[in-house]
Order: C-alpha cells, then sequence, then structure tokens
C-alpha cells in the first residue's frame, strides 16, 4: 500500500540582464533553466519534518535548518487551515545550493505548491508565489520577486519590482553555458554590499540603476532578433556595471576572460556574485567545445535551453 503523495517542480533561473538593480527598481531579464527541484509531501508520522538529501529536521524546530523551507510549509499548513496535519517535505535538487541559480526559489515555490495542493487547496499560482516570497524574504532580506517570478513562469522574462513580469516569446532557440565557480555564497550578504555602495555614491549608482533598465530593454530586442552578438556585448557591459558595485571577484574575472578568449560572445556573473554561477553565450557551433574546456577546472559546468515551463505538480 502507498500513501498518497503530491510532487511539485520548478526550474532554476539564470539572470541575463540587471540584477542587483532590479532591487533598486530597474528592468531586468532572466530565463529558466534545466534544472529543476522536486518536492514531495506526504503524510508524517507524530511530527513533520523536512528532508533533503540525508539531513533531516523537525517542521517547528529552529535549528537553522532549511529555514525557508519551514516557514514556508507553516504559512501553508496556516493558509490551508489544517494545522494539524502532519507532513513530510521531501526535496530533490540538482541545482546546487548558493550557486546564483535560483534553488531557493525554487525550493520555497515547489514547498508551496506541493504542500497546499496536499493540504486540498487548489491555489492560483499568484497566491502560491505570494506563499513562497515570505520563504525568500527569510533568505535574502529584500528580494526583488525576480527569481520567484522566473522559476514560477519559466522561459524568458522582463521583470520589473512596479511593473511585475512579462513573458518574453524566443524566436530562435538559445542556448547558455553556465559555469559555476564552486564558490558558495549568500545573496543577502551581496544585497547589503550593494546597498552600501548605494548609500556612498547615490548619484553614480542611480545612473547604473538606469543604464541597467535600457540594457534590459536592448537585451529582450536582440534575443527577439536572434542577434547573438548584440546579445554577448550586452552581457559583457552587464558585466561591467556588476564589477562597479562589487560584486565580481578577481577569480570570477578570470573565468570570465577565459570564456571570452575561447571565443564567447560574452560572458558575466548571473544572479547575486561574489562567487556563484558565470552565464556564457557563444556561437552555437562552438558551445559544447567552449563546454569541454572549461568543465576541465569547473567541473559542475553545463549548458542550458531556455525552457518554457515553470513550476509544475507531477503525477
Ligand atoms: C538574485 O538572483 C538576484 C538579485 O537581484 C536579488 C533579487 O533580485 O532578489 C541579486
Amino acid at each position: 500500500l502507498s500513501l498518497p503523495t503530491v510532487t511539485a517542480s520548478a526550474p532554476g533561473k539564470i539572470i541575463i540582464v540587471g540584477e542587483h538593480f532590479v532591487v533598486h527598481g530597474a528592468y531586468a531579464v532572466a530565463a529558466a533553466i534545466d534544472r529543476r527541484v522536486r518536492v514531495t509531501v506526504s503524510e508524517a508520522g507524530r511530527n513533520s519534518f523536512v528532508t533533503s538529501g540525508n539531513r533531516s529536521s523537525l517542521l517547528f524546530k529552529n535549528d537553522g535548518q532549511f529555514s525557508a523551507v519551514k516557514a514556508v510549509a507553516r504559512k501553508a499548513i496556516q493558509d490551508c487551515g489544517k494545522p494539524s496535519q502532519s507532513l513530510r517535505v521531501k526535496i530533490a535538487s540538482n541545482i546546487p545550493s548558493g550557486s546564483g541559480l535560483g534553488s531557493s526559489a525554487a525550493v520555497v515555490l515547489a514547498t508551496a505548491a506541493a504542500c497546499s495542493k496536499f493540504l486540498g487547496q487548489n491555489f492560483e499560482k499568484a497566491k502560491i508565489a505570494e506563499i513562497a516570497l515570505l520563504g525568500e524574504r527569510l533568505v535574502h532580506g529584500n528580494p526583488s520577486g525576480i527569481d520567484i517570478e522566473s522559476s514560477l513562469a519559466g522561459g524568458l522574462l522582463l521583470f520589473n519590482r512596479n511593473a511585475g513580469m512579462k513573458p518574453i516569446p524566443i524566436a530562435q532557440a538559445m542556448r547558455l553555458l553556465v559555469v559555476y565557480s564552486g564558490k558558495k555564497r549568500r545573496t543577502a550578504d551581496l544585497i547589503m554590499k550593494v546597498a552600501m555602495r548605494k548609500r556612498q555614491f547615490p548619484s553614480f549608482f542611480e545612473s547604473l540603476t538606469r543604464s541597467a533598465s535600457f540594457l534590459s530593454l536592448d537585451m529582450v530586442d536582440a534575443i527577439a532578433a536572434g542577434d547573438l552578438p548584440k546579445v554577448g556585448a550586452l552581457m559583457n557591459v552587464s558585466q561591467t556595471s556588476l564589477s562597479w558595485i562589487g560584486v565580481s571577484t578577481a577569480y570570477l574575472d578570470r573565468i570570465i576572460e577565459s570564456l571570452c578568449e575561447g571565443g564567447a560572445y560574452g560572458a558575466k556573473v548571473t544572479g547575486a556574485g561574489g562567487g556563484g554561477s558565470i552565464i556564457a553565450l557563444a556561437k552555437p557551433e562552438e558551445t559544447e567545445q567552449l563546454l569541454d574546456t572549461i568543465s576541465k577546472k569547473y567541473p559542475e559546468s553545463f549548458i542550458t535551453s531556455i525552457p518554457q515551463e515553470g513550476l509544475r505538480w507531477e503525477d
């Protein structure tokens, strides 16, 4: 006899242009990636708990483990009006955590979706996103919401804190190289570092925020036109702004340099920076070769398309 379970999955994301500035009101462009997080919810014995790999922690224990997931599961239980229900929340992910690829957003989103469905509620996606954002706030401090929106919607999107998100149709399939530097970091720390830069150099920061919006709108046009050299050039310009606000590092700069020397049209930090991951765009026929070369030093690198599917419930 198998117990009933509900599984939801959600993709990770890359930010193509506008990370950090999006927190301060700029437009940004993000895309879902071919890596997903799966969360399976089932009935627990006496106590609710969260598991991932061989780690496990009680849902109502403040031991610092899975804190965002726990907050989201507790909120789902509360909003579903089933406080006495015990849950087992099992996470399986092939997105490295702390890699800048949106694993935390994907986990909290899939958790909100799986818990609420298991508890008998068919919440709208907007409500699920709202529950998930609670968890993101716990981890990131002041998230713009772009990670949750990309993971929810899938595909390519233009996002702004006030205007919300707009899906962007992709005329031509695009594949990007993702290089995980292996250096974990906390998004909240980088968001704080950038806020300090903003206080130090308010007008310079303001002009960078405005140019991030222009770059984002140009990026949408370049992608729509399938103009890969231009997409790459815009990525390089965006990398310069990220360096100026202190979220690149010498270590990341060297990876970017070697990708560009290897023939990429462009390469940049993606997400919060300070470590984490880099994305690069190369000629389609040279992408595999570039992956082979970079994988020798960064074995967790991969090629991703921009999958159209966001959050989904699995059978
Ligand atoms: C993290 O993926 C993107 C940041 O801009 C933070 C955010 O927008 O929430 C650094």
